[in-house]
C-alpha cells in the first residue's frame, strides 16, 4: 500500500525539476497524477516515464498564467481520474534581470510574477477546492520559497509574492479545514535543479554552500519527498504550515562568522 494510494493529483509545473521529481514520487507512492505544464511535450514525456515504470500518470497543457487554462487541467484531472485529492501548486517565475531593486524594477514584470507565482495558487485552489469537497477532503501545497523570509538586493517581485503564497496557505487552510481540506507550503533553499545547474557557476554554488549548515546542496527529492508527505495523510494534523527545506542556510544568527572570527582573532592574541 503506497503512502499516497488512490489519491488523485494534479502537479503544476510537473514537466521539470522539482515539480518532476513530486510527481514521480507521488506516482510511486500509488497517486494517480496529472502533470499539468506549458511544455506539454516534455510533461507527455515525463508521464510516459512514469507508466513505463509502473505506475499511473497523465499530462495535460497548462499554462499557470492563463485562468481558463488553470480550471480546464483541473476540470481533465476530474474526468480523467474521477476525483482530485491533492493540487501541487508549484509553477513560479524569477527574472533576475528585470525584477530588481525598488526604484529600478520593471513594474510590467511586477505584475507579471504576481500573476504567476500568487494568483495561479489562487485559482488552481479556488477550482479544486468544490471537487475535494465532493471528494470528503484533500490536501493542497503550494511551492513558496526562502525569498519569502530572507530579503535581497534585487527580486523585490519574486520575494513578495513568494511571501504572499506563505499567507495565502493560511487563508486556505483556515477557510477550508472543517471541509477536511489542508493546505501547507514548502520553502526550498537553493536546489539543484537541472535548470539550476546549467545556471549557476562553481563560484556562485560555494557561496551557497558556504552558508548552508549542512555539507551539500539541495536537491529535487528534498522538495518532493516533503511534498510527498505533506500530500500523505501521515501529515493529517499539519495544516496552514510552510516547512522550510533548506539544508540550515538561514538557521545561524548572521552574526556568527563575525564573532567566530573575533574569538578566534582573541585567542590567536593571548596565545602570542
Ligand atoms: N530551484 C530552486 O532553487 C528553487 C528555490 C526556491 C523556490 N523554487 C520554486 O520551486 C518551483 C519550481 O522551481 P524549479 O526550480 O523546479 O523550476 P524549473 O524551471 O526546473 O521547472 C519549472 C516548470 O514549470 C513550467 N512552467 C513555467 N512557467 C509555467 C507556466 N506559466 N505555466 C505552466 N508551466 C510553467 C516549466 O515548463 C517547467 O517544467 C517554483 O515555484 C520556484 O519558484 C525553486
Amino acid at each position: 500500500m503506497g503512502r499516497v494510494q488512490g489519491k488523485v493529483a494534479l502537479v503544476t509545473g510537473g514537466a521539470s525539476g522539482i515539480g518532476l521529481s513530486t510527481a514521480m514520487l507521488l506516482a510511486k507512492e500509488g497517486a494517480k497524477v496529472v502533470i499539468g505544464d506549458y511544455n506539454i511535450d516534455a510533461a507527455k514525456e515525463a508521464a510516459q516515464e512514469i507508466k513505463n515504470q509502473g505506475f499511473e500518470a497523465t499530462a495535460v497543457f497548462l499554462d499557470a498564467s492563463k485562468e481558463e487554462s488553470i480550471k480546464e487541467a483541473v476540470e481533465f484531472t476530474v474526468k480523467e481520474y474521477g476525483t482530485i485529492t491533492i493540487l501541487y501548486n508549484n509553477v513560479g517565475l524569477t527574472n533576475l534581470k528585470k525584477d530588481l531593486d525598488v526604484v529600478n524594477i520593471d513594474l510590467d514584470e511586477w505584475d507579471r510574477l504576481m500573476n504567476v507565482n500568487v494568483k495561479s495558487v489562487l485559482l488552481g485552489s479556488r477550482f479544486a477546492i468544490p471537487h475535494m469537497i465532493k471528494a470528503g477532503g484533500g490536501s493542497i501545497i503550494n511551492t513558496a520559497s526562502m525569498a519569502a523570509f530572507a530579503s535581497d538586493s534585487i527580486r523585490s517581485a519574486y520575494g513578495a509574492s513568494k511571501a504572499a503564497v506563505v499567507q495565502l496557505t493560511k487563508y486556505i487552510a483556515t477557510q477550508y479545514g472543517k471541509d477536511n481540506i489542508r493546505c501547507n507550503g514548502v520553502a526550498p533553499g537553493l536546489i539543484l535543479t537541472p535548470a539550476a545547474k546549467n545556471n549557476l557557476s562553481q563560484p556562485l554554488l560555494d557561496i551557497f554552500m558556504k552558508y548552508n549548515a549542512l555539507p551539500y546542496h539541495g536537491e529535487a527529492d528534498d522538495i518532493g519527498n516533503t511534498v510527498l508527505f505533506l500530500a500523505s495523510d501521515e501529515s493529517k494534523f499539519i495544516t496552514g504550515q510552510t516547512i522550510q527545506v533548506e539544508g540550515g542556510h538561514y538557521l545561524a544568527n548572521p552574526t556568527a562568522p563575525d564573532f567566530n572570527a573575533m574569538a578566534a582573532q582573541a585567542q590567536a592574541a593571548q596565545s602570542k
